[in-house]
């Protein structure tokens, strides 16, 4: 079967990478030449992911059957709804589905309107002095957040990053002054806690779970610096986290049932992959935000020991059939991301960087390439991320062990790795976290 995938990071390597592992024939709409995917694919067409007519009308001219979003912008962008206009089924929401994740304040109104658990308090503003009352009146600390998508880099925490009203105002004012995020503003209690995420297969009504993982969005080792889109995420190998129990994920898993089931209620079916961003909390697990598509690494750590076919799960959503019986390895899985020296900052783009696939492989880890372009068949870095490197063993630290070692086989002038993620000290750190929140 013919199957675009829509997008050139390291999320749609691993996609790709599952898709032709169960036999789909691939296309690929992407920015950047990701040589991974180039390598995977039948044909490639370099091209922006949000021009919808370019995508639409390369898909045709390819006689694709599906096609697999990778990023959130191509949803917004309407690229779902054209698609399906002409056959073409999706993994990937509509893009009035999509605003579980394009509008913070859908989500949360959605979630209210139907009464499902794990919201938190918040208000929306398009009036920057409504919003500064609001800040002083609240009576607990808030999360600031432009409503809608700014690459994930837009929220501000009050005793995070927030350290004074004076700080909290000023952000506003740049929100609205910039109209960054479309200039209009959420404000929400913060939720204190450990973060998780639960990514499920949703095929409109049926919900499928995938193993938690969590993600690292500090730059630096020891969760410090600017956020980033996530260099580096772990799962175990009994898909749980160390910090997380049974009960806890089936808190959060019923909470995105609610939340799918709210939405083909009120007229827009969810199909695709539904990722949410957890708190988990004193009082359980409380909705940070969705994602309207995989995490970027999360993708990679769950792909990667996903052992059913991912063909049939894609047959599975659009065909509104998907199976219960979706299957992942029990392995722990830690990914860690090359990125250029300065990423955060100041990103030294167009670097050479090198990957030994086979020598990856021999070292029990997968290697995806990201944000990098090839060029005479050599592959250099941009300012974004450049190479997921996932090590996959029985426990959590196994897998960081293979993944270590599988990055002594990637060589660049000018690289970064927060080697911390996965080991001991931090994974330690977050489960006596959580035990002291709980006891609080
Ligand atoms: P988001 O882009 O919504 O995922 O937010 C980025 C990060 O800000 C999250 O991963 C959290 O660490 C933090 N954050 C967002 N909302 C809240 C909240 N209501 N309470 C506490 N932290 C939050
Ligand atoms: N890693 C977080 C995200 O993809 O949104």
């Amino acid at each position: 079967m013919k199957v675009l995938v829509v997008g050139g990071g390291g999320r749609e390597h691993a996609l790709a990478a599952a898709l032709h592992r169960s036999g789909a024939e691939l296309y690929s709409a992407m920015r950047n030449n990701n040589p991974g995917i180039a390598k995977l694919a039948r044909e490639v067409r370099l091209v922006k992911e949000t021009d919808v007519t370019a995508i639409v009308e390369f898909a045709k001219a390819a006689a694709v059957e599906i096609a697999v979003m990778g990023p959130e912008a191509p949803l917004e962008a309407g690229l779902v709804d054209a698609l399906e206009a002409k056959g073409i089924g999706c993994v990937g929401p509509t893009k009035a589905a999509a605003r579980l994740e394009t509008s913070k304040s859908f989500a949360r109104e959605l979630m209210q309107r139907n009464g499902v658990p794990g919201n938190l308090r918040f208000a929306s503003f398009d009036d920057l002095k409504e919003a500064k009352r609001y800040v002083r009146d609240a009576g607990f600390e808030l999360a600031i957040k432009p409503v809608g998508l700014t690459g994930g880099k837009g929220v501000k925490v009050q005793g995070e990053h927030l350290n004074t009203v004076q700080e909290a105002d000023e952000y506003l004012e740049e929100i609205f002054s910039h109209g960054i995020g479309g200039g209009s503003v959420i404000l929400e209690e913060r939720a204190v806690g450990e973060e998780f995420t639960l990514q499920v297969f949703c095929d409109g009504r049926n919900v499928v779970p995938m193993p938690l993982v969590q993600d690292h969005k500090r730059a630096y080792e020891g969760d410090v610096g600017p956020n980033t889109g996530g260099m580096g995420a772990y799962s175990a190998e009994d898909h749980l986290l160390p910090f997380v129990t049974e009960p806890d994920r089936q808190a959060a898993l019923d909470i995105i049932r609610r939340t799918v089931a709210a939405m083909a209620k009120e007229g827009h079916p969810y199909r695709g992959v539904l990722y949410g961003q957890f708190m988990l909390t004193r009082d359980g697990p409380r909705v940070i935000e969705f994602n309207a598509r995989f995490g970027d690494p999360e993708a990679m750590n769950v792909l990667s020991i996903l052992e059913s076919p991912f063909l049939d799960v894609c047959q599975g959503i659009v065909d509104g059939s998907l199976s219960t019986n979706v299957s992942f390895a029990r392995k722990a899985t830690v990914c860690k991301y090359v990125v250029p020296a300065g990423y955060g900052t100041a990103p030294q783009a167009g670097k050479l960087i090198e990957v030994d696939e086979a020598a990856v492989a021999n070292e029990g880890a997968a290697a995806y390439y990201a944000m990098v372009s090839e060029e005479g068949g050599k592959v250099f870095t941009t300012t974004s991320r450049a190479v997921g490197v996932v090590g996959i063993d029985d426990s959590i630290q196994q897998a960081e062990e293979a993944c270590e070692r599988a990055l002594r086989h990637v060589r660049g002038e000018a690289i970064f790795v927060r080697h911390d993620i996965g080991k001991a000290d931090l994974v330690n750190r977050r489960v006596e976290h959580m035990a002291r929140i709980r006891k609080a």
